[in-house]
């Protein structure tokens, strides 16, 4: 159960495994990654899906034959090993032309070259079958308050997703977008900076339905947030279209760590509620597992392969703590003891009004709140040991 095949839909971005180890500091450890190899490795891994950005498959400013060569060669090694692009993305940050944004770039000529290249890989993801299309505003925001008019910015980001979601249900095509939020990096500030203020933003858009979030683990950490919390946030709101699943230790760069080697606790809060839904019942999450890592900057060529198996021996790991954690006897006896199924009673009665409620007198003026400040535990201690010790297979 922790050999990975294509039934896990595990998937992997061509930067991910062709990340060469360069960083603002120094320059690359390994050699670049050529697609169909990529594509062979993973398939032999186990992994299911390959994603990409434009520019990971064909150089930014290709000709259109040396972009049809790499589309071509790509389909091929898809043929060849079964596996499938679940999800497609364009990039918009590493070329020089987008270091003030995009879709919000200042210059106006800048915001209309980014739709067009947004466009024609929209063409690219259909032609492949990709079902999510995700858009990771990482220049989309500022390092000075006087430099951008965040408002505008707004406005200008949602003209781009209107348009978009136009031109998708114009074509037929059968896709939806996924915002990933980021804090911050490469920009000091980003649009969008977490998933809330991305689930805000849709509801302004004229096609919520079609556009969802892309959470990235690491990215909300870097804002100090609780990530399975949000997930569970996403879910309730109908709106996790897709996830980036890596490691992240605390408050600083985007570490993009192999998943689990980060906040372990929360991977294993995470991977339980993605594959058992919340305590009570409640949506589970069928999409694409997909790892947003980076191989180490310390590790050759063989570390990208061994890093690629860690991330999906991690999850399937994750996933039999987790299933182990709610078959057993004393967690359902702890929950309940902790009362967490309990808040899944709704607190009015069937049909009760407020007034019912103000002539009910066990509810305030016979209601006791001594005992609850009177030593009574609610266990949630001894419920989250519980836990621990799942995952560290003590139990
Ligand atoms: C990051 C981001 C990016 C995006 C990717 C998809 O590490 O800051 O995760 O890797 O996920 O560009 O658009
Ligand atoms: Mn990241
Ligand atoms: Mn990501
Ligand atoms: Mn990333």
């Amino acid at each position: 159960a922790t050999t990975p095949t294509p039934a896990d839909k595990f998937s992997f971005g061509l930067w991910t495994i062709g990340y060469n180890g360069s960083d603002p500091f120094g320059g690359p450890t390994r050699p670049p990654l050529d697609v169909v190899e990529g594509v062979t490795k993973l398939a032999e891994l186990g992994a299911w899906g390959l994603t990409f950005h434009d520019d990971d498959l064909f150089a930014f400013g290709s000709t259109d034959a040396e972009r049809q060569t790499q589309i071509d060669r790509l389909k091929g090694a898809m043929a060849d090993t079964g596996i499938v692009v679940p999800m497609v993305t364009t990039n918009l940050f590493s070329a020089p032309v987008f270091k003030d944004g995009g879709f919000t770039s200042n210059d106006r000529d800048v915001r209309r070259f980014a739709l067009r290249k947004v466009l024609r890989n929209l063409d690219l993801a259909a032609e492949l079958g990709a079902k999510t299309f995700v858009m990771w505003g990482g220049r989309e925001g500022a390092e000075y308050d006087s430099a951008k008019d965040i408002q505008q910015a707004l406005h200008r980001y949602r003209e781009a997703v209107n348009l978009l979601g136009d031109y998708v249900t114009d074509k037929g095509y059968d896709i939806r977008f996924a915002i990933e939020p980021k804090p911050n990096e490469p920009r000091g500030d980003i649009l969008l900076p977490t998933l809330g203020h991305a689930l805000a933003f849709i509801n302004s858009l004229e096609r919520p339905e079609l556009v969802g979030v892309n959470p990235e683990v690491g990215h909300e950490q870097m804002a100090g947030l609780n990530f399975a919390a949000g997930i569970a946030q996403a879910l309730y709101h109908g709106k996790l279209y897709h996830i980036d699943l890596n490691g992240q230790r605390g408050i600083k760069y985007d570490q993009d760590l192999v998943f689990g080697h980060g906040d372990l606790q929360n991977a294993f809060a995470l991977v339980d509620l993605l594959e058992n839904g919340s305590p009570t019942g409640g949506p589970t999450y069928d999409g694409p597992r997909h790892f947003d890592y980076k191989p180490s900057r310390t590790d050759g060529v063989d570390g990208v392969w061994s890093s690629a198996a860690a991330n999906m021996r991690m999850y399937l790991l994750l996933k039999e703590r987790a299933a182990a954690f709610r078959a057993d006897p004393e967690v359902q006896e702890a929950l309940k003891a902790s009362k967490v199924a309990e808040l899944s009673v709704p607190t009015l009665n069937e049909g009760e009004s407020y007034d019912d409620l103000l002539a009910d007198r066990s509810a305030f003026e016979d209601f006791d709140p001594e005992p609850y400040f009177g030593g009574k535990s609610f266990g949630f201690v001894r419920l989250q040991q519980l836990a621990v010790e799942h995952l560290m297979g003590a139990r």
